[in-house]
């Protein structure tokens, strides 16, 4: 009992902190933290101070990610990647991203407070934009580590019509150097992050932790019917080319859609009439849409479907479509080796087999897969909630998640990965 007290105060900390950074927001009384924002840059000085406290040396890259490196005793050894994302949804809960950078502060603290070294180094990561809530796209923090970033995406802008250059600009990044982020050519030991699962699934089989077989494919569009504004009170129903009428048929039938296919899941989470005035007929109308599948044949037909489905429904009420492809993410295989040391891990932890289960949301490590091999551990949440403001992890979950994060970072110094 008395060696799993530290290992508890930790996690009660992780908890603890989760909940402190939460207040830290764009928005006041609820949490709303988007790429590039004065919210955060104070994110990023807030963890960037725990992780001084632990031991890592903190800086912020060139496109906004939070880094924290604790050095190995190999200089040859490499460099193992940990972490998850800052930013959040709009109206978010306290854990989505947060709870992993925490979660690996905490293991490395662990380790300097026992006074034990690794061979190789570790960097944390706090990426600064795994839900795309700004642009409207995804991944720019963790694309620009695994050096796949596009210089094209500067041109990308905001609700408010803030180009992701002058963003990164007011952030104090330079956007011309973004690229200066990536981690390619460097030997990488792989990236592990740990994120609650954001599903009912280890709740409902009394598991504190599981383990992502593979994470599903991602599409998301930026849809705009562009039809005619009028008076409300002349212009006759015929008559009309009402962009937010065409909208409101788009999201009927991407429901239809998902809902006729086993396994489909679609989305239209941001929709908008414009000009936005109560006598006002829209002349515009925009809408996010989000579509995903375990199987990218399947997710790329309906979302071919749907573009024509906007087109018949554009053409039928004589509106125009724009249909902007955002994000466009196959699914992504888990690290065989990685995951390997994760159950190891995880059955010594909890003593028997962890669950092996699937990812429906996105995470960082799809776009660092393009980087280095990843792997994954959820830690059980309340109620399977996520993306709303009462989503909880208990610490009892976390002191799970940061005894096998412990046990892969040991035997990873026993098998040396990088030789
Ligand atoms: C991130 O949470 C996503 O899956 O969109
Ligand atoms: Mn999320
Ligand atoms: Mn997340």
């Amino acid at each position: 009992m008395a060696a799993d007290a530290p290992i508890a105060a930790l996690a009660e900390q992780v908890v603890a902190r989760c909940r402190e950074l939460a207040t830290v927001s764009e928005e006041p009384g609820r949490l709303t933290r988007p790429y590039a924002s004065p919210a955060m840059a104070r994110a990023n000085a807030l963890v960037g101070g725990w992780m001084t406290e632990a031991g890592l040396a903190a800086r912020v890259d060139a496109a906004g990610n939070l880094v924290g490196r604790r050095g190995g005793t190999d200089l040859h050894a490499g460099t193992l990647l940990l972490g998850s994302h800052l930013d959040t949804v709009r109206d978010a809960g306290a854990f989505d991203g947060p709870l992993g950078v925490l979660t690996a502060i905490a293991a490395l603290q662990r380790l300097r407070d026992e006074g034990r070294t690794l061979p190789y180094a570790v960097d944390v990561l706090g990426f600064a934009d795994e839900e795309g809530l700004r642009f409207g796209t995804a991944y720019l923090g963790s694309r620009a580590v695994a050096g796949t970033w596009d210089p094209a995406l500067l041109a990308l802008t905001d609700e408010a019509g803030i180009s992701l250059r002058d963003a990164l600009a007011s952030f104090g990044a330079m956007p011309g150097s973004v690229a200066a982020a990536s981690r390619a050519g460097e030997p990488l030991l792989g990236y592990l992050e740990v994120h609650m699962e954001q599903g009912p699934v280890l709740e409902e089989l009394g598991a504190p932790v599981g383990i992502v077989s593979a994470i599903a494919g991602a599409t998301r569009a930026h849809v705009r019917f562009t039809g005619r504004a009028g008076h409300a009170g002349t212009v006759p129903m015929a008559l009309r080319h009402d962009a937010a009428c065409a909208a409101a048929e788009l999201v009927l039938a991407v429901e239809a859609t998902a809902r006729g296919v086993d396994g489909l899941v679609a989305t239209v989470g941001r929709l908008e009439a414009l000009p936005g005035a109560p006598n006002v007929v829209p002349g515009g109308a925009v809408a996010s849409i989000d579509v995903r599948h375990a199987d990218d044949d399947v997710r790329a037909a309906a979302v071919a479907d749907l573009r024509a489905t906007a087109q018949e429904i554009a053409a039928a009420r004589g509106v125009q479509l724009s249909w902007e492809v955002r994000l466009d993410n196959p699914a992504v295989a888990v690290d065989p080796g990685l995951t390997q040391h994760l159950a190891v891990a995880a059955q010594a932890a909890i003593g028997a087999p962890a669950p092996r289960l699937p990812s429906g949301a996105g995470h960082d490590g799809v776009a660092l897969s393009a980087l280095c091999g990843v792997a994954m551990l959820f830690v059980r949440c309340a109620g399977g909630l996520s993306h709303h403001p009462d989503e909880s992890v208990a610490a009892a979950d976390v002191v799970v998640a940061l005894e096998v994060l412990d046990g892969v970072l040991t035997a990873l110094a026993q098998e040396p990965a990088w030789t």
